[in-house]
Order: C-alpha cells, then structure tokens, then sequence
C-alpha cells in the first residue's frame, strides 16, 4: 500500500548538509499497522513526510496504493493527498473553533456542502467516540480527546492510509492505550493501512503488524514482529523482549529459546527435563501477546556443558524453537546501542543487559 524505493532527502543549510533519508525502502502492505521505531533525529518524522510528499524528497521514489505519488502533477498530488490521512503529536487542532468546526476543515476545503459536512462530522464523532463533544472548544478536552479529534478530522475524507507522527507521546499510558485501540478497531472497520511513528516499544509490541527500526536516516532492520522475534541478532526483538537472566554459565549450558505462534517453550522444557532426565532452571522469560499470538523467549540453563547438552538442545532445535547457546564469557551488552550489543559468536548470542529500558530514549 505505501512503497518507498532508495528514498532519499538531504537537508542543505548554508555551510551544512545532512542526509535525513538515506536509500529508504519501506513496503507498507495493505490493512497493516507499520512502526517505525528509532532514536530522536534518526529522521523518522522526515520519512512521514515525505510519504505524502509534504516533504519533497530530494531522490527516490514513494508510491501510496499503487499510484507513484512523486511523478503526479500538482494537482493530480493534491487528489491523492486527501485519501492520506495524518495525526500528530501535538493535535494541531484550532483554538478557536469547537470539535465539530476542527473535524469540517478538511471537508470544507474540499468543498463539502454544508448538509452533507454535518452529517459527515456527526458520523465522525460518532466513529471515534466523541457524540457528546461537538460544541466543546479544545481547551475544554482532554489530550485523549483532542486526540480523538485529530483522527475524526484526519478520517474526514475517507482516507485509505493513516499517517501517524507520534500520536500518544503527549499521553499517559491509560489514554496511549485508548487511543491505540480505537485505531486498531478504525483499521479494521475501515480497512485503513497505518504507518506510525513513535519511539515507545510498547506502542510497536501492542498494535504493530510489522516494524522498522532506523538509524541516521536508514532503515536497519525491517519485519514482521513476530519474524524479527526469531532474528538471534535483531535489536528490535532484543528491546520487545528482554532477558534479564543471568549469563555466567558455570556448570551449566544456557540457552535462549524463542517461540511463537501456537507452540510455547513451557511443555518443551518440562518435556525436555523428563526424558533426558536433565536440570533444567528458568532464568527469566518474557511471554507477550503479539497480533493475538503468543510470542516471547525463555532463557533456561541446562546443567553440564554445551557437549553434555548436545542431543537435548537438538530437541528443542527439531521440535520448531529457535535455540540460541550463549556465550558464557561474552559481555553482557547494551541493548540499544552498546558497542557490542548482542556480540554473535557463530550461533551464540551475548545477552541483553538486565533491565535494559526497551524503549528509546527521546533526546529532546
Ligand atoms: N527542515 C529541516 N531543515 C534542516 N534539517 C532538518 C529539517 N528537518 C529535519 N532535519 C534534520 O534531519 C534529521 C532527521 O530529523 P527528523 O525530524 O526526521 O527526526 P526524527 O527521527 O523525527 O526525530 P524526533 O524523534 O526527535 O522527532 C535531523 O538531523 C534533523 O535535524
Ligand atoms: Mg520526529
């Protein structure tokens, strides 16, 4: 639904360049919810904007429902842009005129005469819970409800893609929350396809489809969620899913296990026990809820060394479970952006650090 090929915008002030974008291919299916995680000026917002093209890029191609939006004239471009939908972070909402006159403004700019505008606004409201709002200013909301305002007013002209720049950081958890399940359901109501923006893991583990992470402008790592999760060296997966177990492997083998869809580590690891009559300890699991299927990664440790535990990793390996031997003299790394995060020895994986934030830090 929104593809970007070698996507590219450098930014030129007088003495000074910088490559906001920098080859980015993207490719948004239709009726998915996409994150783009990444740190503060990893040009994610840039990548937003350029998406419809209220940003011109300064190379590259993006093509929204199959039309390539940067070979459109101006005119043709100010046709396909009213079925892109955009919220922000700060609402944007005016002041001056009541919740049902913020959501006419779009429909009064593409020219909506007046009996149809108001049956359109009450529709909206109705659609995102805000009936009983119409004549309240902004002022007299709150964040959720400006919120809720700034998707009846972005879904105004019956958008197919939601463009989503940070939509629940000015929110608390509760309100992000509400929020991220009205547009769980409006994707699935009206068969949106939303990009979002935003730099909290929690937003990508609870609503997202797929992900990307970026950095200096580039797209380093891109998935399904549950696809990354089974990436041993995925960052993404490493921030979803931190183990906090120990590492120091001493006498014992330990092991990574990630698991997803139907099957979970639980009655392999009993199973595992039973039959090759080996300890098994637990030392930290993280078992989530993704898209409805249960996904996650259990860290266990077998007692003995790796050669004395060959056969039953082999088990877990046969029935489906990523297996993942840690290296027990690795250090342990940072998980966002330590100088050796995740150092990979051959199949082994060093640790996450124990209670790493799985969240990116906002610099501003
Ligand atoms: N209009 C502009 N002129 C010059 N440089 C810009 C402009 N807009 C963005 N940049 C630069 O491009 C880079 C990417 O900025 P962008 O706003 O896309 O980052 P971001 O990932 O959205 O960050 P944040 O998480 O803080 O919102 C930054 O180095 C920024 O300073
Ligand atoms: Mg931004």
């Amino acid at each position: 639904m929104i593809r970007t090929h070698a996507l590219t915008k450098v930014f030129r002030a007088r003495d000074r360049e910088v490559t906001a974008l920098d080859h980015v291919d993207l490719d948004v299916a239709e009726g998915e919810i996409f994150g783009v995680l990444g740190r503060s000026g990893a040009g994610k917002s840039t990548l937003i904007r350029c998406v419809n093209l209220l940003e011109r890029p300064t190379s590259g191609t993006v093509a929204v429902g199959g039309r390539e939006l940067t070979a459109l004239s101006a005119r043709d471009l100010r046709a396909e842009r009213l079925r892109i939908g955009m919220i922000f972070q700060h609402f944007n909402l005016l002041s001056s005129r009541d919740v049902a006159g913020n959501v006419a403004v779009p429909l009064e700019i593409a020219g909506v005469g007046r009996a149809e505008r108001n049956r359109k606004v009450a529709e909206l409201l109705e659609l995102v819970g805000l009936s009983g709002h119409a004549k309240a200013y902004p002022a007299q909301l709150s964040g959720g409800q400006k919120q809720r305002v700034g998707i009846a007013r972005a879904l105004a002209n019956d958008p197919r893609v939601l463009l989503c720049d940070e939509a629940t950081s000015a929110l608390d958890p509760e309100t992000t929350r509400s929020i991220l399940d009205l547009l769980r359901d409006l994707r699935s109501s009206l068969g949106l396809t939303i990009l979002l923006i935003t730099h909290e893991m929690d937003v990508v583990k609870s609503i997202c489809d797929s992900a990307a992470l970026m950095e200096d402008g580039r797209v380093v790592e891109s998935g399904s969620v549950a696809d990354l999760l089974t990436r041993p060296d995925s960052r993404l997966a490493r921030d979803m899913f931190p183990l906090g177990g120990p590492v120091d492997g001493k006498g014992s083998t330990v092991v990574d296990i990630t698991f997803r869809g139907e099957e979970t580590a639980h009655p392999f690891v009993s199973t595992l026990a039973r039959t090759y009559n080996v300890d098994v300890n637990i030392l930290g699991a993280a078992v989530e809820t993704v898209g409805g299927r249960q996904v996650g990664r259990m860290r266990i440790a077998l007692d003995g060394g790796f050669e004395q535990n060959v056969v039953p990793i082999g088990y877990l390996r046969e029935q489906g479970l990523q297996v993942d031997v840690l290296d027990a003299d690795a250090d342990v790394a940072g998980a966002v952006d330590g100088p050796a995060a995740g150092r990979i020895v051959g199949a082994r994986i060093a640790a996450t650090a124990p209670g790493a934030a799985p969240t990116f830090a906002k610099e501003a």
